[in-house]
């Protein structure tokens, strides 16, 4: 008896050494930072596929990897006339990482584009998913023009009521 108790306090020390070392050890669902795991999970949370994926948001995000950020022909109409989500696809294909991160920092989109939400993600980011966009490589079309107010819309809208409530 007395002589395997060496050997049991071997294994529950080795076990205790262990545990930690494999937690740290086991990839991270978030990804390295400025990595492509890291893109496709900022991607994938911050809602970029709602607009800018088809029937992403219809089809409980449902849709193959390799249709995401193709754009959609889905108007959103407003007082600001009917904007379309872009095709990242091609959009970033025409990009380097360093006008990216720019554009990034200082573009103002129409609605209902959260362009401020691009402002608030921090550098490593917005590496990140620009690099995870390009691993997918350039697909799909480009998406329909912007209507200006009153102009003719010959596709689907989704409809805002009015002008923004005064603060
Ligand atoms: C609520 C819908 C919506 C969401 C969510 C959204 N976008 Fe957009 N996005 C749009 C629309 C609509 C436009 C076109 C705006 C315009 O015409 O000014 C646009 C335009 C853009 C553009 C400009 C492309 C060009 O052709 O110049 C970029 C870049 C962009 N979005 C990136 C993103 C990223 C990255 C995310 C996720 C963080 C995101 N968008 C989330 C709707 C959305």
């Amino acid at each position: 008896m007395n002589k395997q108790r060496p050997i049991m306090h071997a294994i529950v020390l080795t076990a205790l050494v262990m545990i930690p070392v494999l937690l740290i050890a086991a990839p991270s669902p978030t990804g390295k930072p400025g990595s492509i795991e890291r893109g496709r999970y900022v991607v994938k949370i911050s809602g970029c596929n709602d607009c800018h994926t088809p029937a992403y948001a219809q089809r409980d995000g449902q849709v193959p990897e390799r249709d995401w950020l193709t754009g959609d022909g889905t108007g959103w109409s407003g007082p600001w006339g009917t904007t379309y989500a872009s095709n990242l696809r091609l959009k970033l294909a025409a990009l380097s990482e360093a006008q990216w991160l720019q554009l990034a920092r200082t573009a103002q989109y129409r609605p209902p584009m959260p362009w401020f939400n691009l402002r608030a993600m921090s550098d490593g980011d917005l590496r990140a998913v620009y690099r995870y966009v390009r691993h997918l490589g350039p697909a799909g079309v480009a998406a329909p023009a912007y209507v200006p107010p009153g102009g003719a819309v010959a596709t689907a809208v989704v409809r805002f009521p009015g002008p923004p409530p005064a603060q």
